[in-house]
């Protein structure tokens, strides 16, 4: 499944808009609350919290009273997933000192706390596992990774993020190993020892994985390097397998995928759905998690750049990509999806999207999926 088409952000944007035509909703549940099974698991609708880190990580990097709160307050509303926020899966990795970490086995027991909480509710949960790569602090308490502290910190190639940034060592082949292992590890602990029911694995918002994948950050001439677009996302796919191997035949996995830069000039999304085909045939991913930007200073997400202000900038990102390989996969996004809840239902309904991941919106409504339903006249039982 190669892509041959030229889907650029104004074509997908009309193709959206003749989609979104046809119609008002004909059955009497709205498609935002339509249950979805994702291999063994069963989603109550398809409303999931998207990850969003609190940096408020007790000592040890673990999970601290704060987290207990703020994700019983998630499950008390019942939404159909709830991702818990990024996880580092290597003290190198850590994006800041108060970062969540699951590189060890303490760490993952703390973090069952929580997730023994989410299913008393009866929520279903996925942790996401992350490593900072050149965005780190390094494995330090007080590393800033902004001016040359004498912490190491890891990235595909030796280009620091931007000029106050110190520079990265251009991984080994040692290196590359280590964090294939530090994934899979931190994958078979959260499903082993936390009981969560789902790991995503998280490429975008330029973090490591995000920078082995983007011609930006990855100059490498080795098998990992900016040759092809599959030496780019040879670590991710080499990671999938390897999670899979450790966590088992079950256990879905999840990738939060970043589809474009929206840095090079006429950036066409061939490219992303070339990408997805890549994950998609691996066999082992079970959803992707549309999302973009923040590779560079100057590497804005979508939605800030949207040319429709109506549409969430991630939607035509995410249709493109469900059109391409439909049932193969099961698609979501996330940014701005809260801003009108009548379209989103329909961006469901229609296939567009599978789950809407909303962020922000659950920080800011204790009662947003009852609010949800209500808007769309709907009464949850
Ligand atoms: C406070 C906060 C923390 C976030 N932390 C993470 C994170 O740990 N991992 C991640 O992939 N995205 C993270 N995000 C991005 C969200 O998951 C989501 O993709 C983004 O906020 C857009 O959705 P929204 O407009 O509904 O908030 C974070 C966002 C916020 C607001």
């Amino acid at each position: 499944m190669t892509s041959n088409s030229t889907a650029t952000y104004t074509s997908i944007d009309s193709k959206l808009d003749s989609k979104l035509d046809s119609g008002p909703s004909k059955s009497s549940r709205p498609a935002l609350f339509y249950p979805l099974d994702v291999n063994n698991l069963h989603l109550a609708n398809r409303l999931a919290v998207s990850s969003m880190c609190s940096y408020a990580a007790g000592p040890g990097n673990q999970i601290a009273n704060l987290h207990l709160s703020r994700y019983k307050s998630f499950s008390n509303q019942h939404p159909g997933l709830i991702m818990i926020e990024g996880m580092c899966v290597h003290p190198k990795g850590k994006l800041d000192e108060k970062e969540l970490g699951i590189w060890n086995d303490e760490q993952a027991e703390k973090l069952k706390q929580v997730i023994d909480e989410i299913h008393r509710d009866g929520c279903v949960c996925c942790v996401q596992l992350s490593h900072g790569g050149r965005k780190a602090i390094g494995d330090c308490e007080n590393g800033n990774g902004f001016e040359d502290d004498g912490v190491e910190i890891l990235a595909p190639s030796a280009i620091a993020y931007d000029n106050r940034s110190k520079v990265p060592k251009a991984m080994s082949r040692k290196d590359i190993d280590e964090v294939i292992s530090s994934f899979s590890q931190a994958a078979k602990r959260a499903v082993d020892i936390s009981k969560v029911d789902a790991v995503e694995i998280s490429c975008c918002n330029g973090n490591l994985l995000h920078q082995f994948m983007s011609k930006a950050t990855n100059l490498r001439q080795d098998e990992y390097g900016c040759q092809t677009i599959k030496s780019r996302c040879k670590l991710l796919l080499d990671i999938i397998n390897q999670v899979r191997h450790q966590i088992g035949p079950q256990t879905p996995i999840f990738v939060k995928l970043s589809a474009c830069d929206n840095i090079f000039k006429d950036e066409s999304l061939d490219e992303f759905l070339e990408i997805a085909d890549l994950i998609v045939a691996t066999g082992q991913v079970s959803l992707i998690h549309v999302t973009s930007g923040k590779i560079t200073p100057n590497s804005k997400p979508r939605y800030s750049l949207n040319p429709d202000p109506n549409v969430p900038g991630h939607i035509p990102l995410a249709s493109v990509l469900k059109k391409h390989i439909d049932d193969e996969c099961l698609v979501g996004c996330s940014g701005a999806l809260d801003m009108n809840v009548t379209m989103l239902n329909k961006y469901v309904e229609e296939g567009l999207i599978d789950v809407a991941f909303i962020g922000q919106g659950f920080l800011e409504m204790p009662d947003l999926v009852n609010q949800f339903a209500a808007k769309l006249n709907y009464k949850i039982k």
